[in-house]
């Protein structure tokens, strides 16, 4: 089993630890969240963020919610407060769901011990979702690398690594596999602007020893077309019931590049990014961050504070969708906890969330 570097979250008594992933990659810091507001903040302003973690997180915020107040108008509104916090990534929704299921019935004194409980088991199952992924996904680098010689080179967008979920990672639960496996693997990071996650998935490779080569976002066509890239695996949102993937956006032009390039191109998800009551892309809602993010560029000074400045002229009009979707049609395969499986063929897969 795959074992965080540092805790992406786990409880402290009352209290829920996070690693501040607003500090990555300059900063190591931890984070003490103690009360529902501060679970909320925390998924929104994303100290926690990619789809599995934020899930992960809500649940635990449920726990919080009801230390003080445990009948149910308390999670009804933990319950709203925590899912309108990041509309994309289901897994939101599945948590609070999961959540809801196992307390409703319980008597209000029996919601703490409970919901602290559901939340553990929550975290448990991702980080186990993580490793049966990075077997399947193992089994196509192990397909590459028995080729040909020299290093299996994979493409990835954002992060979808240990840090964003309670294990290995989705896309890069492979990687760490191909990695334990002795398989040479090298790693094409796109820097993900506005939030520049692609920075923290080069923090999390470069802690684990695996080469990789930062690059622009726009650079990704032409190394797919030029022939310098295996295979293109990225994380994912929100799958739908035809297999349209929403993921960070920029993810939709790789897989474009990818066909035209003749490369493959995968999607990893575990169970809880499917939404089998999402009949396609379109009806996926897609994130606005506004305009900041768009406009601000940030870094570290010399004295090593976090700071930032600002890039757009005054007065600049953005749009900042934070997702794109990836049509089924550009996907080769989608890496499950349940192996590799062609999006047409979720539904066979998954037949109790299909129904
Ligand atoms: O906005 P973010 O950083 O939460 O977006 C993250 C992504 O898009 C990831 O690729 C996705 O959540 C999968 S994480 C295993």
């Amino acid at each position: 089993m795959f074992e965080q570097p540092t805790p992406t979250l786990h409880r402290d008594g009352d209290a829920l630890l996070i690693l501040d992933q607003t500090a990555l990659p300059f900063h190591t810091r931890t984070l003490r969240l103690a009360t529902l507001a501060e679970a909320v903040h925390a998924i929104r302003a994303m100290q926690v963020r990619g789809a599995p973690l934020i899930g992960a997180t809500a649940a635990h915020g449920i726990a919080l919610a009801l230390l003080r107040e445990s009948g149910d108008a308390a999670l009804d509104r933990a319950l709203q407060m925590l899912g309108a916090t990041r509309p994309t990534a289901v897994n939101l929704h599945w948590a609070l769901a999961r959540m809801d299921k196992a307390l409703r019935p319980l008597p209000p004194a029996a919601r703490v011990n409970a919901a602290w409980a559901e939340a553990e088991a929550i975290r448990v199952d991702d980080a186990a979702t993580c490793d049966a992924i990075g077997r399947h996904g193992l089994a196509l680098i192990e397909a590459v690398a028995a080729r040909r010689p020299g290093p299996v080179r994979l493409m990835t967008h954002c992060n979808a690594g240990w840090l964003a979920t309670c294990g290995a990672g989705t896309a890069l639960a492979p990687v760490y596999a191909a990695q334990a496996a002795g398989i040479a693997v090298e790693v094409f990071v796109s820097e993900t602007r506005p939030r520049n996650q692609g920075l923290l998935t080069a923090w999390e490779l470069a802690a684990a020893g695996v080469p990789h080569v930062l690059i622009a976002d726009n650079a990704a066509g032409l190394l797919l077309m030029r022939g310098e890239v295996d295979m293109v695996i990225t994380g994912a949102d929100r799958i739908a019931a035809n297999g349209d993937t929403a993921n960070k956006v920029g993810t939709w032009l790789k897989a474009l590049a990818a066909q035209a390039a003749g490369v493959p191109f995968y999607i990893a998800a575990p169970h809880s990014t499917l939404d089998f009551a999402c009949p396609d892309g379109p009806s996926i809602p897609i994130e606005d961050r506004g305009a900041e993010e768009i406009c601000m560029l940030r870094g570290i000074d010399a004295a090593g504070a976090i700071a930032e400045l600002r890039q757009a002229p005054p007065g600049t009009r953005t749009a900042n969708p934070a997702f794109d979707v990836t049509p089924a049609t550009l996907i080769t395969g989608i890496i499950t906890e349940r192996g590799v499986v062609e999006p047409a063929a979720l539904a066979g897969r998954y037949p109790e969330a299909a129904r």
